[in-house]
């Protein structure tokens, strides 16, 4: 028989190695707003999703390494990967978890984090991501009906069957990621794709009718503003009543989907909207119905409370464009989070400057060679961004905005957070920006090619700088193709730099390579192509 202190032993030594086995206990992420602005909390710190978003077909076990290189290629630190409805529910209630764990084991072999994107219901406004058995029995989870009650290519959001069909897939999802992610390797999930409808303004199927003939539910009319005795959808709301009526059907259906997921284990939920035209919307009709565009915003709110987010896919190539979407979704009741985007890397300062909590270009890994000939090309490469996604040459441009970024995306995070970072990029047509930091201005000036030259702007737009405040005279300061200047804002005072420091952060550390000085400081501090973190401090008389 063992002795007691035999015994004792053993369970110490047993506890020990279990101890080691286990995955370490990480808190849940979570979103946290203070002062009116917001922070995705992981580990308990804040947390910058560099990320990336893979192509449609890429998140399956034999693509993904032709996805892990180009994470690595691109130094994002978060990838947004799918997770396939038809893959995970091949027979009905029979789940495959192989994908899913495919993505959680190779995300962490490459240090990165995850956000899963439930393709189920909706994608794009279709439901091509059903399962082949509810493709088959249409009647059972049935279709949008058109104005000329014609079956539509969309899933009809009245359809309780499809509603719990996809309800109770995505609770088994989250069910196996709280059983299978003590690590919290997935920060976030997206449910649903762009959801809406296409070539109808709303579903007219009779339960949908009926609905329609009713009264505009309480919770949207507050939202909404509507005036008391206007109940009816189209009193309330005249040419956007079917719009709003299809936006709140949709609304209420994803949001039951992410309240049973939640219910099994609650990370931070969003959805994210094919855009409507920001500067100049056009009539409904022209863009996705249903979905959470700007102009419906507050109907997802009140009839889709699970949801944290609602998102833009930002993919205007106009400047000013570009930076009214921001605008749009960065609210006080909606953190600003781009899981999709595209077009120059300097919006990447835009977005950082809005305090956004990430962002994520579309089409980033190595599924592809850019195989046009360079004949058939258009000379001014007028290729629409999808037929150039999972290349090299695609994700190129933002590897030197994520390698200045990454290394810091931690102290980026906190110094957003607690409000003492700015950034901004370059505006067509603006030489030099102006940004406030107390007794201190900073310019940031595009285009300034000697020490005592005027700005004249880069050939095109390019620039971008963020400039975060350390102390009362002390900066941190990245960008490229521009050059930053710091001024008293008293007008009678001088201002010099006491130090100009080329560094990098180690475990939140700022480290010193070196000082600049003379060429390298004295018209300015001057960005290229090159990441250059510099930590300044001035002074004044
Ligand atoms: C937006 C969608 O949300 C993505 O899944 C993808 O389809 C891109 N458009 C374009 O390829």
């Amino acid at each position: 028989m063992k002795s007691f202190r035999g015994i004792a032993f053993v369970l110490l030594v047993s506890t020990a190695l279990s101890a080691f086995a286990q995955p370490k206990e990480h808190s849940m992420p979570h979103l946290v707003k203070r002062d009116g602005r917001y922070a995705l909390f992981v580990d308990d710190a804040p947390y910058f999703v560099l990320g990336a978003q893979v192509n449609n077909s890429s998140g399956w076990p034999g693509i993904l390494p032709k996805v892990w290189p180009a994470m690595e290629f691109m130094h994002a630190n978060t990838v947004e990967m799918p997770v396939y409805w038809e893959q995970f529910e091949p027979k009905e209630g029979q789940y495959d978890y192989s994908a899913v764990d495919a993505l959680l084991a190779g995300a962490r072999a490459h240090q990165l984090h995850l956000i899963l994107l439930w393709f189920a219901t909706w994608k794009n406004g279709n439901a091509h991501y059903m399962p082949q058995w509810m493709k088959l029995a249409p009647e059972r989870y049935t279709h949008v009906i058109d104005e000329n009650g014609r079956p539509v290519d969309s899933a009809s959001p009245f359809a309780e069957a499809s509603l719990e069909a996809d309800a109770k897939a995505f609770a088994a999802l989250m069910r196996h990621l709280k059983s299978a992610d003590a690590q919290r390797t997935v920060l976030m999930i997206q449910v649903e794709n762009e959801a809406g409808v296409y070539g109808t303004l709303r579903d007219y199927s009779p339960a949908a009718q009926r609905l329609f003939a009713a009264p505009v539910p309480a919770d949207v009319q507050k939202a909404m503003n509507v005036s008391s005795g206007m109940s009816g959808w189209h009193d309330a709301f005249g040419s956007e009543a079917e719009v709003n009526f299809h936006a709140w059907a949709v609304a209420k259906y994803i949001g039951q989907v992410a309240a049973a997921g939640k219910a099994a284990y609650p990370l931070p939920m969003f959805v994210n909207a094919a855009l409507r035209d920001p500067l100049t919307p056009g009539a409904p009709g022209s863009y996705e119905s249903g979905g959470p565009t700007d102009n419906v915003i507050a109907i997802w709110k009140a009839a889709a409370p699970a949801l944290d987010m609602v998102c833009p896919d930002d993919y205007q190539t106009d400047t000013a464009a570009y930076v009214k979407v921001l605008d749009l979704y960065r609210r006080d009741d909606n953190a600003l989070y781009l899981p999709e985007t595209g077009g120059s890397p300097r919006f990447f300062f835009f977005a950082l400057g809005r305090q956004a909590i990430g962002f994520s270009p579309f089409g980033m890994d190595f599924t592809k060679i850019l195989d046009i000939p360079d004949a058939a090309r258009p000379k001014d490469e007028l290729l629409t961004p999808w037929a150039r996604t999972g290349t090299k040459e695609f994700i190129a441009p933002f590897v030197p905005v994520y390698s200045l970024i990454g290394p810091i995306d931690r102290e980026i995070a906190r110094l957003n957070f607690e409000g003492k970072l700015q950034a901004t990029a370059e505006e067509p047509g603006k030489v030099t920006q102006t940004l406030h930091f107390g007794a201190w201005d900073a310019t940031v000036s595009y285009g300034v090619w000697s020490r005592r030259g005027r700005p004249a702007g880069n050939p095109q737009p390019m620039g971008g700088a963020f400039i975060a405040q350390l102390g009362n005279d002390q900066f941190l300061v990245g960008g490229f193709y521009s050059r930053v200047n710091f001024h008293p804002t008293a007008r009678d005072m001088h201002g010099e730099f006491l130090s100009v420091e080329e560094g990098f952060y180690e475990n939140g550390v700022f480290k010193l390579v070196r000082l600049l000085n003379g060429d390298q400081t004295d018209g300015g501090l001057d960005f290229n192509s090159v990441p250059l973190l510099l930590r300044v401090s001035v002074a004044s008389h």
